[in-house]
């Protein structure tokens, strides 16, 4: 008696169609599954065999082979439980196919019955769509099938709803919103007006940024408050993001809310937490931070080999994560916003206090962050300690809210127009229509500083956000200054 039931297995943020068939013959009672699948495939053995019974459904005291196909294709996770179960269930008629039939089914199961949600319904949704399947799975999938679209749900909450042949059409819905964090407001931080205009240019552009300065001047404070002047994500940007959280086992809602990512890994994260790896294989920081922003304070304090990691992505927007099974590619498009202190006393420059360090120790310092990876950051600030008087005066400053609707009006006169950070040679400049002063400022300030093409082309960036948040269609000198005045300013 054999039956094939449909399901997915992830690869990066794709689930790939995989089928399940189960044979289910006379001989020694067994229960074997074939077909390249991980640990946790393995294990759904115990699960299918207890949740079958706690239905109140049969396990057959037969031997009973499973083959997941394509059989060269490696298959992870637990949500093959389900597929699994069902199949057997299938073969042995005690569900009729036609349950089955037309779906794509994907649902961890415990051990009375139960069925959960896996990491990456979205994913399941979305390839259930393309094959114009229904999706087979916990009522945790209504709302991933509501935010895809074209695809219909058949709910199981718990195996004995199958006894009665019971497998419930519901239409995608979403569920409850979330609430919204609140965010600590810029009106908290006084003066630094400098780095607070880098900070909104930064948001409108999506520009990498670094602050540097002494101890409690404020950096992590003031890239802190980036989170809250953020654009919101548009529509096809809540879908790519939302896709990676849902992959990550990330409430994936705040994406699909339209609220764009701020991730703050701390230093002590590992390699793998921040770039994507492990087994089973999940995204790093750098992907749950697609289209928003991952801000790393104390940037010293990371792993060299990590920063370095961090080159491809910020370059290519993607990270390619080499396994032997093959390659996987996750979406990795962030902004970078950096704290650190100048060198490891913290006061080199500092106007009053004294640095201890010696030249050998700055310079093991900064090599730990390397030219490379300094070199992709657009905008570089020295944040200083402010006077205590201006602390003290509690004068008023401009709330998030005011910078933020400055940001999005920028976003709005950038129109159509691709994102600058997609940008370079040709393309950039006829977006950037910079005029004949604005070119020659740009050209002797290359020359003068040595400016790398990749510095050129990111200060143009730079310009063109500079030149949006006013409004004006060309790019002038003036832009171009303010832009390369980021670059210099001998911070580091
Ligand atoms: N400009 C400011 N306005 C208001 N408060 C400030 C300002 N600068 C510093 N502070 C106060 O000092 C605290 C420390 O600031 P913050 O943590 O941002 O320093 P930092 O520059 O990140 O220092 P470190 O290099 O030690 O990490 C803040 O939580 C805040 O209370
Ligand atoms: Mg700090
Ligand atoms: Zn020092």
């Amino acid at each position: 008696m054999q039956a094939t039931v449909m399901t997915a297995t992830l690869l990066g943020v794709d689930a790939l169609p995989v089928e399940v068939q189960a044979d289910v013959s006379s001989g020694l009672p067994m229960f074997g599954i074939v077909g390249l699948g991980d640990t946790a495939v393995q294990e759904a053995r115990e699960r299918v065999r207890s949740a079958i019974r706690a239905a109140g459904l049969q396990f057959p005291n037969a031997r009973v082979i499973i083959n997941l196909a394509p059989a060269p294709m490696r298959k992870h996770g637990t949500g093959f439980d389900l597929p699994i179960a069902l199949a057997v269930l299938t073969a042995t008629k005690q569900i009729s196919a036609s349950l089955v039939e037309g779906a794509t089914a994907v649902g961890e199961l415990a051990l009375d019955g139960s069925v959960r949600p896996v990491p990456g319904m979205l994913a399941h949704a979305y390839t259930a769509a393309q094959m114009g399947y229904d999706l087979l799975g916990p009522s945790a999938a209504l709302p991933a099938a509501a935010v895809v679209g074209r695809v219909r749900c058949r709910i199981v909450d718990h195996m004995s709803a199958l006894r009665c042949g019971d497998i419930v059409s519901r239409e995608p819905h979403c569920t409850e919103p979330f609430d919204r964090l609140s965010l600590p407001d810029l009106a908290d931080v006084a003066g630094h007006d400098g780095a607070k205009r880098a900070l909104e240019i930064a948001a409108a552009g999506s520009h990498n940024l670094l602050f540097v300065g002494p101890p409690g001047s404020g950096k992590t404070m003031l890239a802190r408050r980036l989170g809250g002047i953020l654009p919101p994500l548009n529509d096809d940007e809540r879908l790519t993001t939302a896709l990676v959280h849902s992959v990550a086992g990330v409430d994936e809602r705040p994406a699909l809310a339209g609220v764009r990512p701020f991730r703050m890994p701390h230093h002590s994260t590992s390699s793998v937490g921040l770039i994507g790896g492990g087994s089973p294989l999940r995204p790093g920081e750098i992907s749950l931070a697609h289209n928003g922003v991952l801000f790393l304070d104390e940037l010293a304090e990371f792993g060299p080999a990590t920063l370095q990691a961090m080159r491809q992505p910020l370059e290519d927007g993607s990270i390619t994560l080499v396994r032997a099974d093959g390659r996987v590619v996750y979406p990795a498009a962030f902004a970078l916003i950096a704290a650190m202190n100048p060198c490891p006393c913290g006061y080199l420059g500092d106007a009053e206090k004294r640095c201890t360090c010696t030249e050998a120790m700055i310079d093991r310092y900064m090599t730990r962050i390397g030219g490379p990876l300094l070199d992709r950051i657009d905008m570089r600030i020295r944040v200083d300690r402010i006077d205590p008087g201006r602390i003290l005066a509690a004068a008023e400053e401009e709330p998030s809210e005011s910078v933020a609707r400055r940001v999005n009006k920028a976003i709005a006169f950038s129109g159509d127009r691709p994102p600058t950070r997609a940008l370079t040679g040709g393309r950039l400049l006829a977006a950037c229509l910079p005029n004949r002063a604005a070119l020659t400022t740009l050209e002797t300030l290359a020359r003068t500083i040595g400016l790398s093409g990749r510095a050129v082309t990111r200060t143009l960036r730079v310009a063109r956000t500079i030149a949006d948040l006013a409004g004006e269609t060309k790019v002038t000198r003036d832009h171009v200054l303010e832009a390369a005045g980021y670059r210099i300013g001998d911070t580091v």
